[in-house]
């Protein structure tokens, strides 16, 4: 195991702390043969913070899985608080939804199923943030409908933005890559958001998430 592997566990006991729930639901997850592609512990709370500073009551999520960071963030909502959260696999909505339930967060947390290009359309904003998790290649188009269904203040805050540092290679072939330079270059061009990205070492290996701030 890698150095920061273990101080990515030693972080998770220590200042995230076990968690029934959560650990539940990676629990669950495993067992119905999902991948373990979940945000680690240290990653989820970093979402429940970013979501309490925000004083989010809106919260989008693209990219369900089995719900584990759609738990930590809809955690920090207030009681009429409501996060909505899109994925394209039934099965992975299906254990997604048992996972929420069991967290007791059924009335805040509504799971659209289907390709996320196709149901963002039919969303209401504004969302106070917005977690961007899903297939890579589609990350400036799930961007795009972010910023669109923000409001000045919001955060969009965008997981896989280094892939092992791949991000660096313009000729590489690999779709996500490409995906996370196109959203870059959106970014790069685009007036109404100040954005950065801090690369991670941990239990998930070499990555980064990107924060975005929607200034107007
Ligand atoms: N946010 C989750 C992990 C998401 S993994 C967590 O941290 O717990 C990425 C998810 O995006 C997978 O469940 C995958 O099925 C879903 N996905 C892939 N392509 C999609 C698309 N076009 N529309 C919606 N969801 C998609
Ligand atoms: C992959 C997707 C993720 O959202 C992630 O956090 C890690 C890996 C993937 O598709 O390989
Ligand atoms: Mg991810």
């Amino acid at each position: 195991m890698e150095l920061w592997e273990k101080v990515d566990r030693y972080i998770g006991e220590t200042l995230v702390r076990p968690d029934d729930a959560l650990d539940a639901a990676l629990e669950a997850s495993d067992a119905a043969g999902l991948p373990a592609i979940s945000v680690s512990p240290s990653h989820g709370k970093l979402l429940w913070i970013l979501a309490r500073l925000v004083n989010a009551t809106r919260i989008l999520e693209v990219g369900t899985l089995g719900g584990y960071s759609a738990i930590w963030m809809a955690r920090a909502l207030p009681a009429n608080g409501r996060l909505v959260t899109l994925e394209a696999v039934d099965k992975h909505a299906r254990v997604a939804k048992a996972n929420i339930t069991k967290a007791g967060l059924e009335k805040k947390v509504e799971i659209r199923i289907g390709a996320a290009l196709e149901t963002l359309p039919s969303l209401q904003g504004p969302f106070d943030l917005s977690f961007i998790d899903a297939d890579k290649q589609n990350n400036a188009e799930y961007f795009r409908w972010a910023l669109q269904l923000s409001r000045p203040g919001s955060l969009i805050v965008v997981d896989n933005v280094v892939r092992d540092g791949k991000v660096i290679d313009a000729r590489s072939r690999d779709a996500s890559v490409q995906g996370v330079r196109r959203l870059n270059q959106l970014i790069a061009s685009e007036k109404r958001v100040s954005a950065t990205a801090i690369q991670t070492v941990g239990m998930k290996g070499y990555d980064g998430f990107m924060v975005a701030l929607v200034t107007a």
